[in-house]
């Protein structure tokens, strides 16, 4: 038997970690770790890091600053506690986290995490850090400047986790996160993604989709595909073929009991007519589409390396919405790109308005270190980019207003993930992804429920569940916005 300990896992960045954070928990377990949210509970802290912006890079400090007291106060009790820092940040910085939070006793990067049992018990044996860091990494760690290497075996990880386990997975609920594309190769020059989670690997689609096939054992119902580009995943298909994502999606939407697939983040070079029209036949395939432009200013587009234009991306559009009229789509945006102008930004604007968002990520433009971009000339100042991320986060609002606004009196399928905040209220997701509150009984989670829309809440929609079979069938009206 071993003993019972605990572990606290605090997720920061994309889904790709929350995906990570669940495998390491899962990894964990055989080690008679038991997950708690009490961090002075913890003997084990994890913190699964992102780098992308500065401000995400240093809240990683400050909580290493919280943590030091929390172990401090631990041992006055006689307990021990290990402190790991996991994820990009560690990828990137591993030897400064060594360096500026001596509390730490171990670094590992989104690669290794499969080695976590071993790490724990060598810095229980008394290992240094920077040993370990050493162990851990498939690459130097210390070098975020440059990728070192271009080709890391992704599988070695995936193949080297315990399998999904249906126990735990029941106790995380009916939607799940499944990674099926790691890393990327398109080196946006703004962005530290390919340096810190290396190059663009897929997972063969039989690992993919027998991972699928135990989710949906353990009550699963919509999974999300994950990967940085993932749809420019190509992995090995069961038939020996290179497989797409749109076929690999096709083979999951044949799984009994999968009803809803999503998959993000796509890029707009990637996006196959396959997968185009896997949106106009799939039923399984939400209306949901996550495709970030990052600029409408063609100039602006070829110094992030985007490798298209404003254009491309509208005609792009166009397409995936003669498929899909009612697609929702929404997309990331970065102001302040050194050497934006006015002219530049209202490019940004004017595409905007041309592709009508139903909602929309917008951030200001953060220099990385060892990025092509940070060291460009014309880095725009902070009043500039506040300025510009108010203007266009105040049109992507009216827009994701107008989207919510238009599905007020329609009845919408809607997946019952949860108990609401309100005594008697669940929580589920629209096609389109916005949460939905309702008031039924408990016993409705994990169905798809007809739901009547009367009205919209910030970012969410409220409803009533209809009592018959109200659904829509197949596609709805076109839901079209232009300002
Ligand atoms: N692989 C995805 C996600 C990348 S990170 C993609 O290609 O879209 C998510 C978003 O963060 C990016 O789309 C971009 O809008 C933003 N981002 C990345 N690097 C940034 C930086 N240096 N400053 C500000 N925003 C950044
Ligand atoms: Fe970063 Fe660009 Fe790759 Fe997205 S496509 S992860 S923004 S380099
Ligand atoms: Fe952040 Fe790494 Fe994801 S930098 S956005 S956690 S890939």
């Amino acid at each position: 038997m071993t003993a019972e300990k605990t572990v606290y896992i605090k997720t920061y960045g994309c889904q790709m970690n929350v995906y990570d954070s669940d495998r390491m928990s899962d990894s964990l377990a055989p080690l008679g770790y038991r997950q708690t949210d009490v961090i002075e509970a913890a003997d084990l802290i994890i913190l699964n890091t992102c780098h992308i912006r500065e401000k995400a890079a240093e809240k990683v400090y400050s909580e290493l600053g919280r943590i030091r007291q929390v172990k401090a106060e631990r041992r006055a009790a006689g307990q021990a506690t290990m402190v790991a820092v996991a994820g990009c940040v560690a990828q990137a910085e591993g030897e400064e986290i060594i360096r500026r939070a001596p509390v730490v006793d171990m670094v590992f990067g989104p690669q290794a995490y499969h080695r976590l049992p071993d790490l724990i018990d060598r810095a229980a044996r008394g290992e240094r850090p920077s040993d370990l860091a050493e162990a851990a990494a498939p690459f130097k760690t210390a070098a975020p400047a440059k990728v070192v290497a271009t080709d890391f075996p992704i599988e070695d990880k995936f193949d080297s986790l315990p399998p999904v386990s249906a126990e735990r997975t029941r106790s995380r609920g009916v939607t799940a996160f499944l990674t099926v594309q790691e890393g990327c190769d398109k080196f946006c020059t703004f962005c530290v993604v390919p340096y810190t989670r290396g190059a663009e690997v897929s997972r063969p689609a039989g690992k993919v989709l027998a991972e699928a096939r135990a989710l949906v054992a353990a009550g699963v119902r919509e999974v999300t595909l994950l990967g940085q580009n993932v749809n420019a995943y190509h992995g090995e298909g069961e038939d020996g073929d290179d497989w797409t994502l749109a076929r690999l999606i096709r083979a999951l939407a044949r799984i009994p009991g999968l009803d809803r697939l999503r998959y993000t983040t796509s890029h707009p070079r990637d996006m196959g007519e396959d997968l185009i029209g896997a949106h106009r036949d799939l039923p399984q395939l939400m209306p949901y589409l996550h495709l970030p432009v990052q600029s409408g200013s063609d100039r602006i587009l070829a110094a992030m390396n985007r490798r298209h234009t404003a254009d491309d991306y509208l005609r792009l559009v166009e397409r995936i919405r003669a498929a899909r009229p009612d697609i929702a789509l929404s997309g990331d945006f970065i102001v302040g790109f050194p050497g934006e102008t006015d002219a530049d930004f209202e490019a940004t604007l004017a595409l905007v308005r041309a592709v009508g968002y139903a909602g929309c990520f917008t951030f200001k433009y953060s220099p990385r270190p060892g990025t092509p971009a940070s060291d460009l000339d014309g880095q725009v100042p902070e009043t500039v980019k506040t300025e510009r991320l108010h203007r266009l986060q105040a049109l992507i609002d009216d827009q994701e207003r107008r989207f919510a606004a238009g599905l007020v009196g329609r009845t919408l399928p809607v997946l019952l993930e949860k108990a609401g905040r309100l005594p008697g209220q669940l929580v589920g997701r629209s096609p389109y992804l916005h949460p939905v509150h309702v008031t039924a009984p408990a016993g409705l989670i994990g169905s798809i429920a007809p739901v009547a829309i009367t009205s919209t809440g910030r970012h969410s929609l409220n409803g009533d569940v209809v009592p018959s079979d109200g659904a829509e069938p197949g596609a709805s009206p076109a839901v079209r916005l232009s300002a």
